[in-house]
């Protein structure tokens, strides 16, 4: 660790968030973690965590207060009102690493100018697909041991949500980041049915893959209040996956030093989810 000084943490009780803050103190770092509602925030006693909302900028001043640094996950689908959060960021930080997206939509572009045009130090994370997005088919296969989905032959590289917080945390506490826009991915692709397949032998109990068509899946997600437009974002993005499979980056290891975790491993640290006692 290079850098001395206070880390805020956005996103604290999210899958990325509540990773960094772990491996910050494990780092010996000094971590305050960001959340609406401290306590339900389920963090080790040890951490300090202060309540705070992205959508009323004014509750940011107390949190920011006397820190250097700032992981600024963004966990909205329009940067509307990132301008004024980030006024008051620029106003206490000297560095952002923001948690963006490889693939970069329109409110991921905005939030990456307006983060430029603050003038504070920053570093752009842009992972592909999470491995924690397999959580999404628990539920299936605790009941049936099948998913169901269209697509089974779109491939990816799903990235560990502890390597995306490991390149974090060296970008936060290190030096030589600044500018940096860093491509994160998995060690491996692996088709929608392969992932579902290697879940099943993790839990030891045969998972299998049923194609149904894209429509239904779209039924179901618009059904679940899903907006139109990121229904159709999705599936058109998966069924482009097909022919032509997501890229495999080595960004995590020449960050962090120590190679992406693979898919099985993501399983194995999740394996509960998915069996049905
Ligand atoms: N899933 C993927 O495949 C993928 C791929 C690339 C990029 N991403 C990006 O990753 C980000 C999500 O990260 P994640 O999965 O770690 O998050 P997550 O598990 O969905 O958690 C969301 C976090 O945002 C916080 N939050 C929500 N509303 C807030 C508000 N009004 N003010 C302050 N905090 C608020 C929540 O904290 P509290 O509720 O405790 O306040 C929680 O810690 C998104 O920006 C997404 O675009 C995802």
């Amino acid at each position: 660790m290079n850098r001395r000084g206070r880390i805020l943490v956005t996103g604290a009780t999210g899958r990325v968030g509540r990773q960094v803050v772990a491996q910050l103190m494990d780092a010996g770092a000094e971590v305050r973690a960001l959340a609406r509602d401290p306590h339900a925030a389920r963090l080790r006693a040890d951490i300090e965590v202060m309540r705070g909302d992205l959508t009323q900028p004014h509750t940011l001043h107390a949190p920011l207060d006397g820190v250097d640094a700032v992981f600024l996950v963004w966990p909205f689908a329009t940067a509307e009102g990132m301008s004024a959060v980030l006024d008051v960021v620029a106003e206490h930080a000297r560095r952002v690493v923001y948690l963006s997206s490889a693939a970069v939509r329109d409110h991921e572009q905005r939030a990456e100018q307006l983060i430029e045009q603050t003038g504070v130090e920053w570093t752009f994370l842009r992972p592909h697909v999470f491995a924690a997005n397999a959580l999404r088919w628990a539920a299936q296969v605790r009941a049936a041991g099948a998913v169901h989905g269209p697509y089974g032959a779109a491939a990816m590289a799903p990235i560990h949500q502890h390597d995306i917080a490991a390149v974090a945390v060296q970008a936060l506490t290190g030096n030589g980041h600044g500018g940096a826009i860093y491509e994160l991915t998995g060690p491996q692709t692996l088709s929608q049915s392969d992932q579902v397949r290697i879940i099943g032998e993790v839990i030891d109990r045969p998972v299998h893959w049923i194609e149904t068509p894209a429509e239904v899946e779209r039924q179901q997600m618009l059904e679940l209040g899903w907006p139109g437009a990121a229904v159709d974002g999705i599936l058109h993005a998966q069924a482009e996956l097909v022919t032509k499979p997501g890229p495999i980056t080595s960004t995590v290891e020449q960050a962090t030093g120590t190679p992406a975790r693979t898919f099985r491993e993501w399983v194995i640290d999740h394996s509960s989810a998915f069996r049905d006692t």
